[in-house]
């Protein structure tokens, strides 16, 4: 569940159907967007960010892949890596995600956050090759949310990587991809808002009804009976 503050609930059904839709479009395994928003939220919550900062962090997080929507490009959903051509043009996503979240009525904090989710804390990111504290913390921690989020969920190019691997992928790639403060304080977080990987997914659906039995009987029935 994501909670939006009172004066926020009509504009965050727009953008949690904004991400709904951008969702349904990547057609991966699970819906990225929202768990990119938890995630996002939880180190917010970590960094102590100011009330708007923190929704304009939710609101980008909900959205920034809007721009891949609009692309419509079919090399998305293809098996198999793509061309340098491809990723040339995918790289146009988050310039025009900030134009998308413009015409959703976003602030122009989640706008500029949409635009520099891919910027690397070494300056090798896009569009605007920003680097280091150039990049707006919420941008640095939307970067992290996006990578854990993208690295333990199956793409049609590879499957789902484990919590540990994604935390290892995380940890070797600070200071270089992601700023290391960002990243220090996301592996420290212990009880993430939702499922840590869908590696293995399969099996964890098989154990379940087990498991329901055994949380059905563990659980007081609130009227006593
Ligand atoms: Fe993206
Ligand atoms: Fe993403």
């Amino acid at each position: 569940m994501i909670q939006f503050e009172e004066n926020e609930r009509v504009a965050g059904e727009v953008f949690l159907r904004l991400a709904g839709t951008t969702d349904e479009f990547e057609a991966y395994a699970h819906p990225h967007a929202v768990r990119v928003a938890r995630l996002a939220d939880e180190l917010a919550k970590v960094f102590r960010l100011a009330r708007a900062d923190r929704s304009a962090l939710l609101f980008a997080a909900l959205s920034h892949d809007i721009g891949e929507m609009t692309m419509k490009r079919d090399y998305i959903k293809r098996n198999g890596s793509l061309t340098e051509e491809e990723r040339v043009d995918l790289a146009r996503h988050p310039v025009i995600g900030e134009q998308e979240a413009a015409r959703a009525g976003a602030s122009r904090g989640t706008q500029l956050l949409v635009r520099w989710h891919h910027e690397w804390w070494n300056g090798a990111g896009y569009p605007d090759a920003l680097r280091g504290e150039q990049i707006p913390l919420a941008a640095r921690l939307l970067h992290v949310a996006d990578a854990y989020a993208s690295l333990t969920d199956a793409r049609p190019f590879r499957p789902a990587r484990t919590e540990a691997e994604a935390r290892v992928h995380l940890a070797e790639w600070a200071g270089i991809e992601f700023d290391p403060r960002v990243t220090r304080a996301f592996l420290a977080i212990h009880a993430l808002p939702e499922p840590r990987s869908y590696a293995g997914a399969a099996e964890a659906i098989a154990r379940r009804p087990e498991m329901d039995e055994r949380r059905a009987s563990a659980t007081p029935s609130i009227l006593g009976l």
